[in-house]
């Protein structure tokens, strides 16, 4: 049977962090299900509003590798229903979360990946400023 996995992220000023953190999630299966947060989701749990919106950032996801993945916006809280609802076998974060996903481990695998090293969302966008 096909294997579903499930991420979860904002993907704002898409890097290759972001990129590396996909390709290896949709190599644990057969299909990936990209959950991209919603903008009022990142101003609540990052203090800012993505610098791409919401109706911008999943554009970016769907270029590469564009028919394995299911583009879905997520809500923190929702993740459980998330999983379920989109059958997912196994739920990939990257290694800064390690631990706060382990609540899942009742219905799903969950992995932590190690991030790719020297770049985030914040540290572009502070580089970004400070030349500007
Ligand atoms: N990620 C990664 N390597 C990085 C940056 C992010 O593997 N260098 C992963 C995260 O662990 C997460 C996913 O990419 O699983 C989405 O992360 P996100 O929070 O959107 O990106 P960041 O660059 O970490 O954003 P910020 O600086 O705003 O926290």
């Amino acid at each position: 049977m096909a294997r579903t996995v499930i991420t979860f992220g904002t993907f704002d000023v898409f890097h290759v962090g972001h990129l590396r953190v996909i390709e290896r999630a949709a190599a644990l299966g057969d299909r990936l299900v990209v959950g991209v947060s919603a903008d009022e989701l990142n101003l609540r749990k990052k203090g800012r509003e993505p610098v791409f919106s919401q109706a911008e950032r999943p554009r970016d996801r769907r270029r590469p590798q564009a028919r394995r993945r299911g583009l879905r916006r997520e809500s923190l809280e929702l993740k459980r229903d998330y999983i379920v609802q989109f059958g997912a076998d196994v739920l990939v974060m990257g290694d800064d979360w390690t631990g706060r996903f382990d609540e899942f481990r009742d219905i799903c695998e969950v992995v932590y990946l190690p991030r790719t090293p020297a770049i985030s969302t914040t540290a572009l966008i502070e580089k970004i400023s400070a030349t500007s």
